[in-house]
């Protein structure tokens, strides 16, 4: 059995995802993934997303919530930021050790948004996508572009397996085989299929890669649509 299913919580009725239960487990994991450059790696996803001060951003997938409060000191003192997950362990977590008021968290499926159309400036998503069925994705792709305004920005990371076949092979024997397989150069296509444009794609060492992107701004024949 992959150690990584012992970081799995119960499943959810809300949603066929896979789940992290232990949230504390998780985080130590985290920590010993990157191999101590966990702030640089989630501080390098901060940068790439865009959010600035006074930015609304919405973290789909927060898990215990790192990435969230990284963000949320970035759209400071004016911005908001909500981080959603569908684990009750992960969010009373994140809930936790959250200490800004500006910062909330709240239990939520990517493929179903509880946020209205626009309302964000910016989307992030890391680490999350590989834990949705294939089919899935493109949905939870759709809910970002729907709740992102018009010109708003997404970040997505995932899990980028390593290149050698031993590496894999481990990478598989610890977390499993959507890791080891995870097919993380169909991203930037699955996102331009939602809608975005993609700016840029890259990798962040040692395991992530990295999508920008951004909704296009709404068209004149969109603008006079919505006027009517
Ligand atoms: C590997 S963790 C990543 C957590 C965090 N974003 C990070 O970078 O550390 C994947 C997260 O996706 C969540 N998840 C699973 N199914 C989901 C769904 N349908 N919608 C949103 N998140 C989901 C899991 O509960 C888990 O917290």
């Amino acid at each position: 059995m992959a150690l990584g299913r012992l970081l799995h919580g119960d499943p959810q009725a809300t949603t066929p995802g896979i789940t992290i239960g232990p949230a504390r487990a998780y985080e130590a994991l985290g920590t010993l993934f990157f191999g101590g450059r966990r702030r640089r790696v989630f501080s390098g996803l901060v940068a790439l997303s865009g959010a600035r001060p006074g930015d609304r951003v919405l973290d789909v997938g927060c898990g215990p919530g790192y990435l969230t409060r990284l963000v949320a000191a970035a759209v400071a003192p004016d911005g908001s930021t909500v981080g959603i997950d569908p684990s009750p362990t992960v969010i009373e977590y994140a809930r936790r050790k959250n200490r800004n008021a500006h910062c909330s968290f709240a239990l939520g499926t990517a493929e179903a948004l509880d946020a209205r159309d626009g309302s964000f400036d910016v989307v992030v998503s890391s680490l999350m996508l590989h834990h949705l069925p294939a089919k899935l994705q493109p949905t939870a792709l759709g809910e970002m572009f729907r709740v992102l305004r018009p010109g708003g920005r997404l970040l997505v990371a995932d899990f980028r397996p390593p290149r050698s076949r031993i590496g894999r092979h481990l990478v598989g024997a610890l977390a499993g085989p959507a890791m080891e397989h995870n097919p993380v150069n169909l991203l930037d296509g699955l996102i331009g299929e939602a809608g975005f444009t993609v700016h840029a794609r890259g990798d962040i060492h040692p395991w992530l890669r990295y999508v920008q992107a951004s909704r296009p701004e709404a068209s004149a024949s969109d603008a006079a649509g919505a006027a009517r």
